[in-house]
């Protein structure tokens, strides 16, 4: 593969803010000169995730990731550094000459070549053929003339890519004829295996939607019958693979996300035909899970890009239940997001309801959604007979439960309002039956609150690095943002740093200094390949100096690693040597070991006296 001149790499990288970028993956919040959010690379509940835009580059001070705009993409999507130049260079829609990413196939990382990689390439491949079937082919009319019937349109199968399984068994042949290897098809998902180990399509005559991960790769299928009057399930869902696990897919998150991220509130919905629909009709914000209930992995991703989520499930019995248990889940999670509950008229789905009475009346019924307590309240009362009055007492005991998790104390003083007069009780009974309820969740909220305000100081300051390490790393941030000291301290004879990543870092930036004459983080990082240096990179840039740096802060950084840190070294690893000694009870060892520390340690005393 030839390699990506870095005049083009870095003309992609100035062309984009990663602040746009990073966006589309992580909530963030402006906090002083940097903008803060829950890192994507682990599970947190506090941000210590910080982007910044002067400066082109993220950090995390808690998993310690760094780099610019590549970096990010590299770590997030799991793909090659030109790779992700191609994605932002198609972001800005920058044309690159197609040489630079053509080879790829042939030198491939490991990850690349990884099964996982091969697996998705199986979907991709399916996908196509499945969808030409539906739309190119005789056999294929059945199922067209199914999709037009139930209103979805062909632009609609073009962006969705849905596709028919015809009764006949295509997709084996299809790979046989391609030499994919037995052992792949089989992990794929996409066949069924008989008694005799031989592998055929589990697909047969059903509408096929595609299922596609966050990055907008086809990971799974679930098909549809066109007829429900069998015994077979209507929907068929891949089995769990290497690449789909359906507990952690939210179906039309990659499409769904930028229109989250702009202006609309995520809208939770419990079928894919939902989504489906309500994106033909312009509501672009939709997800759903596959039929099963909210995981913890799923709201953990719907919170990282949104604060706001709408659940739209069906106007059903189930449906209602299903709300319930959404709820639930994310109050479990202290997500912090806002929920907002839509009730569909007439035991309706969303997918029927759109298509009867239109996508503005559906808006409206996202304008007019409910607070969660509002529901809940209404669902409770369903459980209970209210002419009895032991129901009624235990009502009204359950509902102050819920009231007492409402946030805004005049929020809650308007339900035990309504409560009192419901029933025709006191509010000062109500009142007194609260109170014990309100002082425990509460405070927990309000504490996570707080936590959120105030990012990552903290955590910042966990980390310690000793005299020597300190030193290395203000004179690195120094020589890289002054030149003159740069070439000063270039200039001493047998300068070395002590650390061989410092050491490293220092030769790649000689390489960044004969190609361009300014400083820049960000494109520093993009000649920088291993991750361990990017990040330390990113920390030396992160550390908060003083504007001027004087002569004497440089000369005393020389000190320390010229004169001191050899000795310190040696300390270092002599101590090492005698907790060794010491756990293996070599006791002359460890006399030998003592005598040496202590000569090297009054070194180091007439040293710090110089
Ligand atoms: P629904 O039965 O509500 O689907 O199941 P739907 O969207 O209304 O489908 P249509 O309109 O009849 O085509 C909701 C979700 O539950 C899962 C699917 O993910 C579906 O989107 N499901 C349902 C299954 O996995 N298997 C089934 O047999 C049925
Ligand atoms: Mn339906």
């Amino acid at each position: 593969m030839v390699k990506i001149p870095e005049d083009v790499i870095e003309e992609i990288r100035s062309q984009v803010n990663i602040v746009d970028v990073v966006s589309q993956f992580v909530q963030l919040k402006q906090s002083g000169k940097n903008l803060f959010g829950l890192c994507p690379f682990h599970e947190e509940r506090t941000p210590s995730f910080s982007v910044s835009e002067d400066k082109q580059i993220f950090h995390c001070f808690s998993c310690g990731r760094g780099g610019n705009v590549f970096k990010f993409l590299m770590e997030l999507q799991n793909i090659s550094f030109p790779e992700a130049v191609k994605k932002v260079a198609e972001m800005k829609n920058i044309s690159v000459d197609d040489k630079y990413f053509r080879g790829s196939g042939n030198s491939q990382s490991a990850a690349e070549n990884s099964q996982q990689k091969q697996l998705i390439d199986l979907h991709e491949q399916s996908v196509k053929l499945y969808n030409h079937i539906l739309t190119n082919t005789k056999m294929g009319e059945p199922a067209l003339n199914y999709l037009h019937k139930r209103g979805v349109t062909d632009d609609t199968i073009a962006v969705y890519q849905l596709g028919y399984a015809p009764a006949q068994r295509l997709l084996k042949p299809f790979f046989d004829e391609r030499k994919v290897d037995f052992q792949l098809l089989r992990k794929s998902g996409l066949f069924s295996e008989d008694q005799d180990g031989n592998l055929r399509d589990r697909f047969v005559d059903r509408v096929m939607y595609p299922i596609r991960n966050g990055s907008g790769q086809t990971i799974a299928f679930s098909g549809r019958l066109l007829t429900t009057d069998s015994d077979m399930p209507k929907y068929l869902n891949s089995p769990e693979t290497e690449i789909f696990n359906k507990r952690k897919v939210l179906f039309n998150l990659d499409l769904a996300r930028p229109n989250i991220r702009s202006k609309d509130p995520a809208i939770l919905f419990e079928g894919f035909m939902d989504v489906i629909t309500a994106y033909q009709a312009g509501i672009k914000s939709g997800i759903a899970s596959m039929g099963t209930s909210l995981t913890e992995q799923q709201i953990y991703d719907i919170k990282r890009i949104t604060h706001e989520v709408v659940i739209s499930y069906d106007g059903d019995t189930p449906g209602q239940k299903a709300i319930k248990r959404a709820i639930d889940a994310f109050n479990e999670q202290k997500s912090q997001i806002e929920m907002k509950i839509i009730s569909i008229p007439g035991g309706m789905d969303p997918d029927e309801f759109i298509r009867n009475k239109g996508a503005d009346d559906f808006k409206q019924l996202i304008i007019h959604a409910q607070a969660p307590i509002e529901f809940e309240l209404s669902f409770l009362k369903k459980q209970y007979n209210l002419d009895s009055e032991v129901d009624q007492t235990n009502y009204i005991a359950e509902a102050l439960k819920l009231i007492s998790r409402v946030d805004s104390s005049i929020s809650r003083d308007l339900y035990l309002n309504r409560l009192a007069q419901e029933f025709g009780v006191d509010k000062s009974l109500l009142q007194q039956q609260l109170a014990p309820l309100l002082a425990r969740p509460n405070t927990q909220a309000s504490e996570q609150q707080h936590a959120y305000h105030k990012p990552a100081q903290t955590v910042k300051q966990q980390k310690h690095y000793s005299l020597v390490e300190k030193a290395e790393m203000q004179l690195m941030n120094r020589m890289l943002h002054y030149h003159d000291i740069w070439l000063k301290v270039s200039n001493v004879s047998g300068f070395s740093f002590v650390d061989e990543q410092y050491q490293m870092l220092y030769l790649l930036a000689e390489g960044y200094f004969t190609k361009f004459d300014d400083y820049n983080v960000a494109t520093f990082s993009n000649l920088i390949s291993e991750d361990s240096l990017q990040s330390l990179l990113v920390d030396i840039d992160m550390l908060e100096l003083p504007d001027n740096p004087t002569d004497a802060e440089i000369d005393s950084y020389l000190n320390i690693l010229m004169h001191r840190a050899p000795v310190e070294e040696k300390l270092k690893k002599k101590r090492a040597e005698l907790k060794q000694a010491t756990k293996i009870g070599d006791v002359d060892k460890q006399r030998a070991l003592t005598i040496e520390i202590v000569k090297l340690e009054q070194q180091k005393r007439m040293k710090q006296q110089v």
